[in-house]
């Protein structure tokens, strides 16, 4: 808690009016990589509080959608559509897809994380599945030129999705941004252009 209040990101975030420290995560990458580009549509998984969203929303410049989705509830956003949900749930994938009017999307952005249960093991394998779902929905809707960006622990079954990112894309770089804490073992697996 003490961390979090002395934390220069929240207390950035805050004076900026972004919802979360980590639209800094994105903005950083961002600023890098140029993933987010007006048109089309940005699909944002494990967007509460909204931070990512409010990032890709403002540098699409009006142009284009961003469709987010989380457990929890998100207050709207402006030029944000939102879906509260499981996105482990079929039910809850049907509702994004048919949001997507059968258009493929730009970007898919994954900042998904489970509610930290203390058990390592149990932990690492429950955010790869979420990673593993995100990657099923990019072969699925992801243009041929499109991104996706994911968070991930280095871990049990790290290596095994790397391998999997690059049967998928043409290139997986990893980005870790000053955001993300250093004794974090939070990683950001970037694909670009698919296979
Ligand atoms: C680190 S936070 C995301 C922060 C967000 N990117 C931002 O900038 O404000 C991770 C989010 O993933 C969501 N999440 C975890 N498991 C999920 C699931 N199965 N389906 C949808 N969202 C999930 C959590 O509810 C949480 O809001």
């Amino acid at each position: 808690m003490h961390e979090h209040v002395t934390d220069p990101y929240v207390q950035q975030a805050k004076a900026e009016g972004y919802r979360s420290r980590a639209s800094y995560k994105l903005m950083e990458i961002d600023d890098r990589d140029h993933l987010i580009r007006p048109g089309g549509t940005v699909v944002d998984l494990g967007a509460a509080p909204g931070g990512w969203s409010q990032v890709a929303a403002q540098r699409m410049k009006g142009n284009g959608r961003v469709l987010a989705l989380d457990l929890l509830e998100m207050d709207g956003l402006s030029g944000v559509q939102f879906i509260q949900g499981d996105f482990r749930e079929e039910r809850v994938l049907n509702q994004l897809e048919t949001l997507l009017h059968g258009e493929r999307v730009g970007l898919v952005l994954s900042d998904m994380a489970p509610n930290i249960s203390g058990v390592p093991v149990s932990d690492q394998a429950r955010i790869m599945h979420l990673a593993e779902l995100g990657l099923d929905f990019c072969r699925r809707w992801l243009k041929p030129e499109g991104a996706f960006l994911v968070k991930v622990f280095q871990g049990y079954g790290y290596d095994d999705f790397v391998r999997e990112m690059k049967s998928v894309f043409k290139s997986v770089a990893t980005r870790k941004p000053e955001a993300s804490r250093n004794r974090s073992a939070e990683v950001y697996l970037l694909g670009k252009g698919v296979r």
